[in-house]
């Protein structure tokens, strides 16, 4: 069933009002994807029905479910490999430098997604800094979508999510058996909070930060969307912190608050000190 070039219009307004989404035209093919399953769950008979829903009333449901929809939560474990090495041998070490007198480490990953991104972190962590056993680590995870936010939280993934980047020992240390799937050791879902926030909203407070996560996300927005929230990221961020960004995202461009700093064959974005 194609949708309406009328209806397509809505979607993409909601959508880019909503979560500052932009969707290219060409992409009706990807609404109608998505949205046909939601459609149906909401009892609509089509796309065209479920667009006239949306435009007349709006049930807060059914719009949180269509933006939902929309996002694309690709993701995978150590993906990309590289800034995860960057990680362990400059980000942390040069934290755990700064922040040696008051021994606490605070991160956020602002697109978490389904939550392998943050687990991957935390391994990290486990794995090669044992001297951080004592220390205070505060690490915020965070989505737009409830959905991927429950996902998270849960910690359960499929055999074939596990296939996609998680080395074997790691798999075994840091995952049980749960009937098919693996389920996340309580000792390291415990080390990270998940919520819903929306990138394009007014943030909650969150502190001040040592590292920051938002990979392939910005992907998603316009310009000004991607100033607001590097902008946004400087405020939180310490000055000398750490921002990691997707291999397709760069700073250059948009703020020239961020030093852009090469480790291995990994880039990682610094709140310049001044
Ligand atoms: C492609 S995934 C990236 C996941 C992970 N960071 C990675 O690199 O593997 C993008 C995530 O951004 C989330 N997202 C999209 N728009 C957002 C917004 N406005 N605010 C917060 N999260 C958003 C989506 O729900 C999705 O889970």
């Amino acid at each position: 069933m194609s949708i309406q070039t009328a209806d397509f219009d809505y979607v993409r307004t909601l959508l880019r009002e909503r979560a500052a989404i932009v969707l290219e035209p060409g992409k009706e093919y990807l609404v109608e994807a998505r949205l046909l399953p939601v459609a149906r769950s909401f009892g609509c008979e089509g796309l065209g029905d479920l667009v006239r829903r949306l435009r007349f009333g709006g049930e807060a449901p059914l719009v949180t479910r269509v933006v939902e929809a929309m996002t694309t939560n690709e993701t995978s474990w150590f993906r990309d490999l590289h800034p995860f090495d960057a990680l362990a041998t400059m980000v942390i070490p040069d934290t755990i430098r700064v922040r040696a007198g008051e021994k606490r480490l605070r991160m956020w990953c602002g697109a978490a997604s389904s939550g392998q991104e943050p687990y991957t972190v935390l391994m990290v962590l486990a794995e090669k800094f044992p001297e951080l056993a004592g220390w205070n680590i505060e690490f915020l995870a965070t989505d737009i979508s409830s959905e991927m936010v429950a996902k998270c939280n849960a910690g359960r993934y499929s055999q074939l999510e596990m296939n996609r980047g998680m080395p074997t020992p790691l798999l075994l240390k840091y995952f049980e058996r749960d009937g098919l799937d693996w389920k996340v050791r309580d000792e390291l879902r415990k080390r990270v909070t998940f919520r819903t926030m929306n990138l394009a909203a007014p943030w909650p407070s969150l502190g001040t930060l040592d590292v920051v996560f938002l990979r392939n996300v910005m992907i998603y927005f316009d310009v000004p969307t991607k100033r607001s929230i590097l902008a946004g990221i400087r405020r939180v961020l310490r000055p000398g912190g750490w921002l990691f960004l997707g291999s397709a995202e760069s700073t250059l461009g948009l703020d020239d608050g961020f030093e852009r700093v090469t480790e291995g064959k990994a880039v990682v974005y610094r709140n310049r000190k001044d």
